[in-house]
């Protein structure tokens, strides 16, 4: 169903809410969905090479040219942004304003962003009982649909040919890829569709390669849609180091270092999903994100118990459409998922 956003009883306090906002020294981070890998020796060269270079303002067009070349587009089909978060609003105020449909339970920035810039918004919401799987219809007249894939927090990965039914003349459909390098191999990635017209879709690198400091992502999308994107784009958003840092991450040992991450987030995904479940937790199915979106229906307060224990996991019912008690919590290496369950069996009884 579709409901209007303002009816929604959730306010920008609780919008802005995320994973960050868990932190507080001494706990254990389960709720920043940015990898705790240490640096690659490639990466922290660049970007420390790169300060040697701070007096000179950024040029982006090198990095631009060869991250058209990485993923086969024409460098007018790419735009480098200081992060996926910035492209949000550079969409929210470069598209031509006209009324937009969240796919929710979803990331908040976007909606805060059109929010910001006067959109008028409505909000799908998708069923947990059905795996917060996208419909095969969904009826609207919006003129900008923006959805996450895999999405946040749910994990979803949406089928391409189901986001593709979303397009129509007339409209921009956004999806929002962040998480899409989590997932081996990116089955139903949208980067390489050959035909671009009235999409964008937005990548960070802030996650995989734990560069959320540095504030470095970027957008493709159709040469007119980036063209009034990048009109509204500040001169020099994204810096130098950041820059380099991108060209890093499009080099063959940088592509294979990912698949290696990915890989890893299967296997420390399903370790804390077996986990889980044998505890009694529901968890949607088919999650493929580096987190895990679950609840326990004997315990609503397990956000607040597991603070209390020393663990930071993110509470999900600040996401549009999720109720009290669901809880997000990033996959990790194995002895902080143990440390996690034994965290919960302390606090049990769980079903075993
Ligand atoms: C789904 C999703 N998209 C985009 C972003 C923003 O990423 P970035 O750090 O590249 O701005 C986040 C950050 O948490 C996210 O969860």
């Amino acid at each position: 169903m579709t409901e209007p956003a303002g009816s929604h009883d959730l306010d920008l306090g609780a919008l802005n809410h995320h994973g960050d906002d868990e932190l507080a020294a001494g706990l254990l981070d389960l709720a920043v969905n940015v990898r705790p890998d240490p640096m690659p020796a490639w990466l922290s060269e660049a970007v420390i090479a790169a300060s040697s270079r701070l007096s000179d303002y950024p040029d982006a067009g090198p990095a631009r040219a060869a991250l058209a070349r990485f993923h086969g587009r024409d460098p007018s089909e790419v735009l480098i942004t200081a992060g996926a978060a910035e492209a949000f609003t550079l969409i929210a105020h470069g598209i031509e304003r006209g009324s937009a449909l969240m796919v929710h339970p979803g990331f908040t920035e976007p909606e805060v962003a059109l929010r910001a810039a006067g959109w008028p918004l409505e909000r799908l919401l998708l069923n947990r009982a059905d795996g917060f799987e996208l419909p095969p219809v969904v009826r609207s007249d919006a003129t900008l649909i923006c959805i996450g894939n895999p999405t946040n927090p749910t994990g979803r990965l949406h089928p391409r040919d189901g986001l593709l039914r979303l397009r129509r003349p007339g409209r921009v459909l956004v999806v929002d890829e962040a998480f899409m390098d989590s997932v081996p191999g990116e089955p139903e990635s949208l980067t390489g569709q050959a035909d671009l017209t009235g999409m964008v879709i937005t990548r960070s690198l802030t996650k995989t390669w734990g560069l959320a400091g540095l504030r470095i992502g970027y957008a493709l999308a159709d040469p007119a849609i980036i063209a009034a994107m990048a009109a509204v784009q500040p001169h020099w958003s994204v810096s130098t180091p950041a820059l380099a840092a991108l060209l890093a991450c499009l080099s063959d040992e940088a592509v294979a270092e990912s698949t290696r991450r990915a890989d890893r987030v299967e296997t420390e995904r399903e370790y804390l999903r077996s986990g889980l479940a044998e505890r009694g937790f529901e968890v949607p199915v088919g999650s493929r994100g580096p987190f895990l979106l679950a609840r326990h229906g004997r315990h609503p307060d397990l956000h607040a118990q597991l603070r209390e224990a020393g663990i930071a996991v993110r509470r999900a019912d600040t996401f549009p459409g999720l109720e009290p008690g669901w809880i997000r919590i990033a996959a990790r290496d194995v002895g902080s998922i143990d440390t996690l369950l034994e965290a919960l069996d302390e606090l049990g009884p769980f079903e075993r």
